[in-house]
């Protein structure tokens, strides 16, 4: 990872939000004529649209599949990577290891009906219907780097709720102190689970009070429309200070428990992936470094300085207060 001399574009401490860019909040009806500005995260700041966010790439959204939400004060001001990279370059192991490998087989995917599964301490143990869980009255957008552990970042309208607010339904327990995720596992369609590169069912964690934390999102869309399959239908987690893989796809299982939970990367590679997986410019992956990161759609030598927190320090630092960040990686 050599930083190049030429960088397009660097980074700025106010770069990240939340901040208070929109003195009205509106709701954004992505209908097929107002997509074009739903897509540019409701610039109602009175600047040009072009100025505040410009999105790459010409996506002509389905008027079928969009969505109703209120843009909101979580973005970051970067220029949007295109709907095509965002939804033809993941990460989705069930499906393959080839970043087109999930847009190429997650359609066999049933995403409906969907239920979550409620575990473990909780008040409110149980099987949920997607639609008993998520306010679909109440779905806001986020604009969200999201820092793979691969060193690359993509800038993503994310349609979706808090996670708190899925928690405070589930009413855990006192003795709850970590948060479990398990994403949909069915082997006649991921094909990509028939290679033991992950104990399969995929599973991530968190500790209680980062899940509450307000930057902790569950995502049912992007780009003003529902989730595509490869990013992780109907419903996945978004974790901005982490890195992606954190990020779990299409969760069929919410628990609660009061030990620190086994993850799927940190069960397969303990000493590379551990527990927290903060964005860590300091902490080097052992095979390669994190201190920039390649910009998805920003051009051949586009890098960035990767940031602490990937930049939402001021929203998370606190949680990690007196804790050794590289022994706690
Ligand atoms: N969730 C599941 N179930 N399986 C996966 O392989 N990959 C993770 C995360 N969530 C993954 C997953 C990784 S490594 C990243 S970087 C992000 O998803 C990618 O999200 P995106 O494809 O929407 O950009």
């Amino acid at each position: 990872m050599i930083r190049r001399p030429n960088e397009v574009w660097q980074a700025s401490a106010d770069d990240v939000t939340p901040k208070p860019l929109f003195m009205n909040r509106r709701k954004i009806i992505a209908s097929a004529g107002a997509l074009g500005l739903a897509g540019l995260a409701g610039c109602g700041d009175g600047q040009s649209a072009a100025s505040a966010q410009t999105p790459v790439g010409n996506h002509s959204p389905d008027p079928q599949r969009s969505l109703s939400y209120t843009a909101s004060d979580y973005r970051v001001s970067a220029p949007l990577t295109s709907y095509d990279a965002v939804t033809g370059y993941n990460n989705f192991y069930e499906f393959g290891l080839g970043k087109g490998d999930p847009a190429r087989y997650a359609h066999r995917m049933t995403t409906e009906p969907w239920s979550i599964e409620a575990e473990g301490l909780t008040e409110r143990p149980g099987r949920y219907a997607l639609q008993d869980l998520v306010n679909f009255d109440a779905l806001e957008e986020r604009i969200y780097r999201l820092r793979c552990v691969e060193a690359w970042s993509m800038v993503v309208p994310w349609i979706g709720i808090p996670l708190a607010s899925i928690i405070e339904r589930l009413q855990p327990s006192s003795a709850a102190r970590y948060v479990t995720f398990e994403t949909y596992l069915n082997r006649s369609e991921m094909r990509g689970v028939r290679y033991p590169v992950i104990d399969w069912p995929y599973r991530e964690g968190l500790r209680l009070d980062e899940a509450m934390n307000p930057l902790a999102f569950m995502a049912v869309g992007l780009y003003g429309e529902i989730l595509p399959n490869q990013n992780g239908a109907p419903i996945r987690l978004v974790v901005p200070w982490k890195y992606g893989y954190k990020s779990i796809k299409s969760v069929v299982k919410i628990g609660f428990v009061a030990e620190q939970p086994e993850t799927s990367w940190n069960l397969t590679a303990p000493n590379e992936y551990g527990f927290y997986s903060n964005v860590n410019p300091e902490r080097d992956h052992p095979r390669w470094s994190q201190r920039t990161e390649r910009v998805i759609d920003g051009g051949v030598f586009a890098r960035r300085d990767t940031e602490m927190f990937n930049g939402y320090a001021d929203q998370v630092a606190d949680l990690y207060a007196g804790m050794d960040l590289i022994e706690n990686h």
